[in-house]
């Protein structure tokens, strides 16, 4: 969700107002999500190298997931949206950790959409964590990917299909680096707060017209000999 800084800042407004849009947009794409055939929502809010930011931008930050997650969850109820935050829970401000427990648990029975924040999210941390927890013993990947579940608080680790990055960077900002090994990337240069369910559809279309392959070959190559 990157472009809510430079999208305030060229209307010659504070950072943190484009910040309060990228909410609203936030607010309108989950909504879409599902016109758009998406099971799994992931929004990556807050990185753990985010906190670098001025304190000022990082409280407001705090305050406006915290808003967020207060005005959205019984929205969530009724439309059968299930809220999960991943990453960091020790760091962010206890009102906003105690909120998170509060939507998660209220929206816990919601099967329409797995809606998942990324709050104080590494994935370089967490799969750091994992290793850790798995010191010693036998491991493979069902079995790192169970202790990335318990060290994210994520549920069920599922693989990315499509990742969609605003604003113009083409990176992944440490954002679910296991998660993504074969994910489609789509880029656009659209600003956050502009951004809008036609362009979620648009770039849901484009990744369903993408041939993935998995490091396979395609059926009729195979086929073929
Ligand atoms: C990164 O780009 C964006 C963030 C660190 C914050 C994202 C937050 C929101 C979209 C608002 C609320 C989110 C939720 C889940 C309620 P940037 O805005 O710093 O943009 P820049 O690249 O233009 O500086």
């Amino acid at each position: 969700m990157d472009g809510n800084g430079r999208w305030a800042t060229s209307r010659g407004r504070p950072r943190t107002s484009g910040h309060v849009v990228g909410a609203r947009v936030v607010r309108t794409i989950v909504e879409s999500a599902e016109d758009a055939g998406i099971g799994t929502l992931t929004l990556y809010a807050f990185s753990a190298d985010n906190w670098k930011r001025p304190t000022r931008e990082v409280s407001m930050l705090m305050r406006l997931f915290r808003r967020y997650l207060l005005s959205e969850m019984d929205r969530c109820v009724q439309n059968g949206v299930r809220m999960r935050i991943i990453g960091r829970r020790d760091r962010i401000p206890a009102e906003l950790r105690r909120t998170a427990e509060t939507a998660e648990a209220t929206t816990r029975d919601g099967r329409r959409l797995d809606l998942r924040i990324a709050l104080d999210y590494s994935a370089r941390d967490c799969m750091v964590m994992a290793a850790e927890k798995c010191a010693g013993r036998p491991l493979t990947r069902d079995a790192f990917v169970r202790l990335m579940n318990e060290v994210t608080h994520s549920g069920p680790v599922r693989d990315v299909d499509l990742l969609i990055r605003t604003g113009g960077e083409q990176r992944l900002s440490d954002f679910l680096l296991w998660e993504c090994a074969y994910a489609e990337l789509y880029f656009t240069d659209r600003m956050w707060p502009e951004f809008t369910p036609a362009d979620l559809i648009a770039a849901v279309r484009e990744f369903h017209a993408r041939d993935r392959r998995f490091g396979g070959v395609q059926e009729s190559v195979a086929a073929a000999g």
